[in-house]
């Protein structure tokens, strides 16, 4: 059976005023009745499936267990972080707390969203082979924008149904390598989404990043269990160099394969992310809580509050949540990382 591990450490400021650190985009039902851990860990069950690992910050573990029991969901484990090292680290933790080190280990981000979930499931299937041969499975996405913000994966020649070998992984490319590889052709998004053996993460983390894989070893071996949830040592988990997989791993190893799939994937990056995901009415706009628009459209309006009333307006985006409401033209919401910087002043 397959291991789903949830990294759920985000603290998403890109949908403020919704996701904040103490309530971050991960346990907020953005795209659906469900918020997006619940759907995260809904799209990964069945036969094929055992329970999840959820990989969390120690301060949302209450947050996670009770979104889990909502949705009928009994995790194996909740490993629960002092404070975020990255993904790297975090995923080392799930990979030394699997019961069988060569576990399949399906490694999720807790805030996308995937629509055709068979397509999900049908590339994990043609993924399995490799994996269980030794290979670190990524899973490609097609590219339709110069994207900044993820990895870029340049795909190698096919070596099994539906698998090609990855010939450079590139994470966050600055702006003109991003524009030359979607003009290039044959490059995929990396999705974000991992399969692999536990000890083959490890070994990789062995030959690319030792004193990160010292760290949580040790945090590991210092862990103090509390029903489902571990905590691992605080000191030596702390002591972890912090780094994403994609940069400490992805972009390093050898045997690196991709699964390029249409499956619907949207990593809701963003409130104009989300809006053109959005069932949309007549007039094009999404809204979501108490929202009275007359003569508007194509408007994403949401509040988790107060009312939101508004008349004669298009192309906007507007957010209220708590004491905070935020206004800005579609088109404009990566400026929000602007925002918050000033708000800190
Ligand atoms: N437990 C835990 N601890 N989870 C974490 C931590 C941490 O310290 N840091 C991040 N996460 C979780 C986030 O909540 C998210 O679900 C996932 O790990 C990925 O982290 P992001 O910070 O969102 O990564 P990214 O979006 O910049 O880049 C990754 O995703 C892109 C696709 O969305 C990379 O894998 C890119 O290559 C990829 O294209
Ligand atoms: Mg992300």
């Amino acid at each position: 059976t397959i291991v789903p591990v949830i990294l759920s450490g985000g603290s998403g400021t890109r949908l403020w005023p919704m996701s904040r650190p103490e309530r971050p985009k991960q346990f907020l039902p953005l795209t659906a009745d469900e918020t997006m851990l619940q759907l995260t860990v809904q799209r990964a069950t069945g036969d094929r499936f055992a329970d999840p690992v959820v990989v969390a910050n120690a301060q949302h573990a209450e947050e996670v267990e009770t979104q889990l029991a909502a949705v009928g969901v009994t995790p194996q484990a909740i490993i629960l972080e002092p404070a975020g090292r990255n993904t790297a680290p975090a995923i080392a933790l799930a990979a030394l707390a699997a019961p069988d080190p060569e576990a399949a280990l399906l490694v999720m981000p807790s805030d996308h969203v995937i629509a055709d979930i068979p397509a999900f499931h049908a590339a994990i299937k043609a993924a399995l082979p490799l994996v269980n041969d030794g290979w670190l499975v990524t899973f490609g996405i097609e590219p339709d924008a110069p994207e900044i913000g993820y990895g870029w994966i340049q795909t190698g020649e096919q070596i099994a149904p539906g698998v090609h070998r990855v010939a450079r992984f590139v994470e966050k490319p600055p702006l003109d390598r991003a524009e030359a590889m979607l003009a290039a052709g044959g490059h995929a998004w990396n999705g974000g989404i991992f399969l692999f053996r536990a000890d083959m993460y490890l070994g990789a983390l062995a030959a690319f990043a030792p004193a990160m894989l010292t760290a949580v070893q040790a945090s590991i071996a210092g862990a103090r269990h509390d029903g489902l949830r571990l905590y691992p040592d605080a000191a030596a988990f702390a002591a972890s160099p912090a780094d994403s997989i994609d940069y400490a791993v992805m972009e390093k190893a050898e045997r690196v394969a991709v699964v390029p799939v249409q499956m619907g994937w949207n990593d809701v990056g963003s409130w104009d992310a989300l809006h053109a995901i959005s069932d949309l009415d007549a007039d094009g706009n999404a809204h979501g809580g108490e929202v009275i628009a007359l003569d508007t459209s194509h408007c994403l309006v949401r509040s988790d509050g107060i009312r939101i009333a508004m008349v004669g307006v298009s192309d906007l985006i507007v957010v209220a949540s708590g004491n905070d409401v935020l206004i800005l033209p579609r088109g404009r919401s990566q400026e929000i990382k602007k925002l918050i910087e000033a708000m800190k002043r």
